[in-house]
This record gives structure tokens, C-alpha cells and sequence, in this order.
């Protein structure tokens, strides 16, 4: 068996007093994609971020181990870490128009990293990068290669955003809620077409979405994230179909084509993280919530073809609800 390009164990981080992310273990192979799902707040952002190397010591807290292609992560130097760095990881943010920048026309933009990793000459950077706009869907790529950023639409933008984090073909693509400025329309088609790409490259890839049937429809596995801990990890349609943890169920309930109506979709807010409970940080929020689980935090364990953290689905005894 090869080792995993992408290997996270027991990663935290905290700002300030807050643990942010709380020993976050994930693994991703070659070629394999992984969806982060979770509500707002849940340091799904925090850990795409830590990832990429663009939350570090000393201005955050880490501890773990974050290991790409055997590389640890968290001791790299920032100068190293800017040669991985859309070279071997590629990145696409959620908002395009404030990533690209205003002053430089697209192909500029597009011809940057291929200068600087790939060493192109400006012709035959010119020349991969109208073929790059043209693999993400851009009409008229030659063209559009003088273009500013302001002269394209929102969805061209993406697709600009998406050219570039693949310029230099990356093992590793990191796509923070790649789509959700978009019109929903468009959405899915966009993902479609990074992931077409990504599978063309044989690369693996992070997407952080907040949707779990689109991670479901795009992604082959799922880590579920709440108050910045996994609960629950697996392959996506497993998840989908049983999913243990009742943080997954609420999830899933929320998907509305899923004809669950009797499924109560999820009330209450992510506790704030300078105010995180001891024990199950969804306590304060799940149905099935007893006395232990507001003391004792539940360990991610194997059960049924992926790992969740919950006493209930863990056939563990938590005490009568008061
Ligand atoms: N720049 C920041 N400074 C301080 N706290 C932050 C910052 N960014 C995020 N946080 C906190 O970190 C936690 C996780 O946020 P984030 O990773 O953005 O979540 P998500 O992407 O899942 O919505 C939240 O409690 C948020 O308030
Ligand atoms: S451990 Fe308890 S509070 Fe946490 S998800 Fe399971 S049943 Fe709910
Ligand atoms: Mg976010």
C-alpha cells in the first residue's frame, strides 16, 4: 500500500485561548477527493487554511502532524513552503475577484506561476495558458488573455481562479467553498468541471462545501466538521445514505430532496468557540444528548465503514436525558 499524499494526526489550533481545530486526523490517497462539510464557524476554513501553510506558529497555536508526500507540514520554512504552494498544492478560494488581482490582465495572472515553477519562457507561458482557459471553459481564450479581471463575469473569474490553481498541474488541489458566490445555476457545473480536471490530472483534492449531497455527488469520501472536531468520516454516499453521528443526520435532513420530512432539520446555533462545552461539543444541540455526553468527549472510532464520534452510535450508554 502507498502512503497517503495528504496525512493530518491529532492537528490543533488555537487563537488565542480558542482551540479552533481540536485533533483533527484525516488521510487522503492519491487521486481520491474529500469533501469538508459543517456550518459556518466549524474550522473548516481554519484547516484548509493550516494546510496550505498560510496559518502558522506564531500566530496561531499548532500541535499535530500535517504531512504531505512525507513532508511535514508544520516545521516547513515559508520559503519552502512558497515552492509547494501552487506548484504541488493549488488553490481556489470562494472569492475570485478579491484573489485576482484588479491590476494585472488574466494572462498575466495565468503566466505567473507557470513562469516561476515551470520556468516557461513568456511565449510558451502565453501559449499553456491560452490552453488553460480554454480546458476550464473560457470562449474565445486567446483573446481573453488581455482581458482584466473586471471585464469577465463572476463565473469567468472562477474559471480564471480554477485555471490558475491547476497551471502547474498540482497533486494536490485545495478548494475553499469553491462555487457558493455563485449563482446556483452555475454551481454545479463549475465543480463538475474542477473535478473533471482534477481526475484528468490523477491529483487529489480537498473541496470545502457546505452541502452534502454536492459532496456526495463530487467527492469520494466526507469528513463532517463541528466545533472544529470530526465527528464523522467515510465514503460520501455511505454518509449520505446512514449517516450515525445525529450532527450528520441534521445535515442530511436539510437536504430537501431527500423526501425527509420527518426528519427535524437543525436547531440552535455552533456554540461560540471561547464557550465550547467539555464533553460533545454538539451537546447543547442533539436530540439524543444524555449526562455523559456533556462531560465525557466521545473518541472517533471505527464503526460501520467509517469513523464517528458519538456515545449513542457507539451503542454506549449516556444516561436518561434530564
Ligand atoms: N481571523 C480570525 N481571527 C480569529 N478567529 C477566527 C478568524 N477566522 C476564523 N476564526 C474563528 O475560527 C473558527 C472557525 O472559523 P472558520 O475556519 O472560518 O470556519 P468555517 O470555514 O467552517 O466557516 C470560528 O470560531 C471563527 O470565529
Ligand atoms: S455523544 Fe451524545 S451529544 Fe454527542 S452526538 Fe452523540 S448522543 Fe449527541
Ligand atoms: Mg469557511
Amino acid at each position: 500500500m502507498t502512503a497517503p499524499l495528504l496525512e493530518i494526526d491529532r492537528l490543533s489550533l488555537r487563537r488565542g485561548r480558542n482551540t479552533v481545530l481540536d485533533e483533527v486526523s484525516l488521510s487522503l490517497a492519491r487521486g481520491r477527493s474529500l469533501g469538508l462539510l459543517g456550518e459556518s464557524g466549524a474550522g473548516k476554513s481554519t484547516l484548509a487554511m493550516a494546510i496550505i501553510g498560510l496559518l502558522r506558529e506564531p500566530e496561531v497555536g499548532l500541535s499535530g502532524s500535517l504531512r504531505f508526500d512525507g513532508t511535514e507540514l508544520t516545521e516547513l520554512t515559508e520559503s519552502r513552503f512558497q515552492t509547494l504552494r501552487g506548484r504541488r498544492i493549488g488553490l481556489i478560494f470562494q472569492d475570485a475577484m478579491g484573489s485576482l488581482d484588479p491590476c494585472f490582465t488574466v494572462g498575466s495572472q495565468i503566466c505567473e506561476p507557470l513562469r516561476r515553477h515551470l520556468k516557461l519562457d513568456k511565449r510558451a507561458a502565453l501559449e499553456r495558458a491560452a490552453q488553460l482557459l480554454d480546458s476550464v471553459g473560457i470562449p474565445d481564450a486567446r483573446a481573453r488573455l488581455s482581458a482584466y479581471p473586471h471585464q469577465l463575469s463572476g463565473g469567468m473569474q472562477q474559471r480564471v481562479m480554477i485555471a490558475i490553481a491547476l497551471a502547474c498541474d498540482p497533486e494536490l488541489l485545495i478548494a475553499d467553498e469553491p462555487t457558493s458566490a455563485l449563482d446556483v445555476t452555475i454551481q454545479a457545473q463549475i465543480m463538475t468541471l474542477v473535478m473533471d480536471r482534477v481526475r484528468a490530472l490523477g491529483s487529489s483534492a480537498v473541496f470545502v462545501l457546505h452541502d452534502l449531497a454536492l459532496a456526495a455527488q463530487v467527492c469520494d469520501e466526507v469528513a463532517v466538521m463541528y466545533g472544529g472536531q470530526i465527528v464523522e468520516t467515510g465514503p460520501s454516499a455511505l454518509l449520505l445514505e446512514t449517516p450515525l453521528h445525529p450532527y450528520t443526520q441534521g445535515l442530511r435532513a436539510c437536504v430537501v430532496e431527500l423526501d425527509s420530512h420527518e426528519l427535524e432539520p437543525l436547531a440552535g446555533n455552533v456554540p461560540d468557540a471561547a464557550d465550547m462545552p467539555p464533553g460533545c461539543r454538539f451537546a447543547t444541540r442533539c436530540p439524543k444528548a444524555g449526562p455523559r455526553c456533556t462531560q465525557v468527549r466521545p473518541p472517533l472510532v471505527e464503526l460501520e465503514g467509517r469513523r464517528v464520534a458519538c456515545w449513542v452510535a457507539q451503542g454506549e450508554p449516556v444516561g436518561a436525558a434530564s
